[in-house]
This record gives structure tokens, C-alpha cells and sequence, in this order.
């Protein structure tokens, strides 16, 4: 049975996990950073590294022990080797190539953004290609058809925030703390969607790209003209967010041609108002709709592994060299 080790340290999750072929989460540990990182509001890109460096190798020492093997078990290392903050990035890719060499088992570098973009395959034995993919993070939001591994069309992106950002934006508006976005979606179950006239940038674009800046610019309006509770405001922000992701989609849908699934993946795919209005968007479109369980959504090391098990599986793979760099930006 395959067997490999991932390894993710691009954001702020230090992770570790052993997934087999035939989608067995063997063993995983993670740690969140949240604690570090809260008191600055966001994630400072030195802190983050520091802390991987600390923790990822003890960890990667824990889950061979917690699953009972060595790297001699395992068919592959696959690391994130980007898009992401730099020096995480090369803690994760550095500890892979080290144990690759030391074990004489292949590296395989993983976009952190085939990662996200191949979970929904881990979770979800049926799901075949094609599908058409939201992926929805604190620093990407894109509509891709997704025909195979590393066969990706990219239709849609931000021409500014990411739609994770406009969600942790929000949060520190309304001073919610860091992260933001679990934090305004509970907020947003006691408040009043309809509260907070607010705008629905691009809705109505014929291409189907997405902006948020002004939504977020105008959450800031709503919060500083003081005539509206907090509940309210993040309830209207999260719909006007909603709305502007399915009208997008419909867009994006139309130009991609027949697919069976509609697939939902990264940290903003654990909401579960943007799951339901998916999930509407997919049967009024004679769709499938699915979605990881939220653990597999935000950041973690199964969907690297599992990314490294599909590439494993490929005809003609061929593992990555060892001089492979780690990339700040790495498009799909
Ligand atoms: O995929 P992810 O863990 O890291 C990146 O690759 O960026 O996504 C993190 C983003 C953050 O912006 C976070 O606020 C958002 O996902 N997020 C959520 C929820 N959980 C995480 N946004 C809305 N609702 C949630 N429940
Ligand atoms: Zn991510």
C-alpha cells in the first residue's frame, strides 16, 4: 500500500500527516499558530518561520511513531514548496529534502494550491474528474475546472482580496481578533443578513472574476457611522459575500462546459453559509456538491500527502530534484 509523508509550513499551521492510496489518514498532527501571531492582528511572516523551525521536526518524529513506521514505510516526502510566506515555506521544503536524502525516498515538491485543489478527492472517494472548483482561501480565491491532476483552468481570481482576507478584514474591523474568519461566522448566526445595505462588487461582470475591497471599504463605513450592532454587520457582510461567490459561479459555470461536481475547498470552505448556498448553486444546476469536512479545508499536511499519493500514481512520475526552490508565487 503507498504510503507518503506531507509536510505543510506555508501560512501559519506547522503539519504533519501519513496518508495511504487508499485515502486512510494514517496519522496527522498540526499546530495553529493563532497564539503567536494574534497579538500583531495577522501573521508576521518571521514569527511564523521561527515557530516552524521549532516544532515541524519533533512533530514529523511523532506522526511516524504515532502510525508505528520510519520513513523506510514510506513510498514518498511530499513537502509544500509554495505559493506562500517564503521562510516557512523553506523550513518545510529544507526538512523534506533532508529526510529524502538521509532515507533515500523520493521528494515530491506540492503546490500548496494543488493541495487544496486535490482534498476534496481525499474526503470524497467518487469525486472524478472534471469538477469545477471554488477554492477559497486567506490568500487565493479562484474558479477552476479541474480535469485531472496538474490540469487545472483557471477562470476566475481576485483583482484584489481574496475573499479569506475579506472575512479576517471584517473580523479586525469589528475587532473580533485573529482569526477572522470562524470568528464573524459566529457572529454572523445572531445577527440580521438583511441589517447592512452593502455592496456586491462585480456582481453582474460578464467575466467572472471577483473584488472585495470595496466590500470590505464599506463594511469599515457601516462600522464607523455607529448605526449598526456588530451581529448585523457581519451577518450582511457574509451574505454580500455569498451572493458576489454565486454569482460568480454561475458565470464562471457557464464558460467552463459540462461537469458533473461542484467542489468547494480552502480555510473559507469550512463556512457553512457558504456551503449551503454551493451546495443550492449545484442543484438548481443538476450538479453534485461536495466539500471536505472543515478539518481538511483550512490548512493542513493530509491534503499535501494526499496531493504527493495522487502525483505518486501518475504515469511517468518522476520525483523532484533536491536543488527544487521554494516559490513565493507558484500559479496552478
Ligand atoms: O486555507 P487556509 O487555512 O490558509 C490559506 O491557504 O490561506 O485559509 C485560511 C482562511 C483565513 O482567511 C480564514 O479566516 C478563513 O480561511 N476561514 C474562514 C472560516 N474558517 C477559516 N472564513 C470564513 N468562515 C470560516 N468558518
Ligand atoms: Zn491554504
Amino acid at each position: 500500500m503507498t504510503l507518503v509523508l506531507g509536510i505543510e509550513s506555508s501560512c501559519d499551521e506547522t503539519a504533519a500527516a501519513l496518508v495511504d492510496g487508499n485515502r486512510r489518514i494514517v496519522a496527522q498532527r498540526i499546530a495553529s499558530q493563532d497564539e503567536e501571531h494574534a497579538p500583531f492582528g495577522g501573521v508576521v511572516p518571521e514569527i511564523a518561520a521561527r515557530a516552524h523551525a521549532e516544532r515541524l521536526a519533533p512533530m514529523i518524529a511523532g506522526v511516524l511513531e504515532d502510525a508505528g513506521v520510519t520513513l523506510d514505510d514510506c513510498d514518498a516526502i511530499a513537502a509544500t514548496a509554495g505559493p506562500g510566506l517564503i521562510g516557512g515555506v523553506m523550513v518545510g521544503l529544507v526538512s523534506a529534502k533532508a529526510l529524502a536524502m538521509a532515507s533515500d525516498t523520493p521528494l515530491i515538491a506540492i503546490n500548496h494550491l494543488e493541495g487544496h485543489a486535490l482534498s476534496p478527492r481525499l474526503a470524497d472517494a467518487e469525486l472524478a474528474f472534471p469538477y469545477a472548483l471554488l477554492l477559497v482561501s486567506g490568500g487565493h480565491c479562484q474558479i477552476l475546472r479541474v480535469d485531472g491532476v496538474g490540469r487545472y483552468r483557471r477562470l476566475a481570481t481576485t483583482i484584489d482580496d481574496a475573499l479569506g482576507e475579506a472575512f479576517d478584514k471584517t473580523a479586525k474591523i469589528l475587532g473580533l481578533g485573529f482569526p477572522g474568519g470562524p470568528a464573524v461566522e459566529r457572529l454572523a448566526a445572531t445577527g440580521d443578513a438583511k441589517a447592512v445595505p452593502l455592496p456586491r462588487p462585480m456582481v453582474g461582470s460578464g467575466e467572472p472574476h471577483f473584488s472585495f475591497a470595496g466590500l470590505k471599504s464599506a463594511v469599515m463605513r457601516a462600522h464607523e457611522s455607529g448605526k449598526y450592532a456588530p451581529e448585523d454587520i457581519a451577518a450582511s457582510f457574509q451574505q454580500a459575500a455569498v451572493d458576489c461567490v454565486i454569482d460568480r459561479l454561475r458565470i464562471a459555470l457557464a464558460a467552463m462546459g459540462p461537469v458533473e461536481t461542484l467542489v468547494v475547498a480552502g480555510g473559507v470552505a469550512a463556512n457553512a453559509t457558504v456551503r449551503y448556498a454551493l451546495e443550492t448553486l449545484a442543484g438548481e444546476h443538476s450538479m453534485r456538491f461536495t466539500a471536505p469536512p472543515p478539518r481538511l479545508c483550512t490548512d493542513n499536511a493530509a491534503m499535501i500527502a494526499w496531493a504527493g499519493v495522487e502525483r505518486l500514481q501518475m504515469d511517468g512520475f518522476a520525483p523532484d530534484p533536491l536543488d527544487i526552490s521554494a516559490r513565493p508565487r507558484w500559479p496552478l
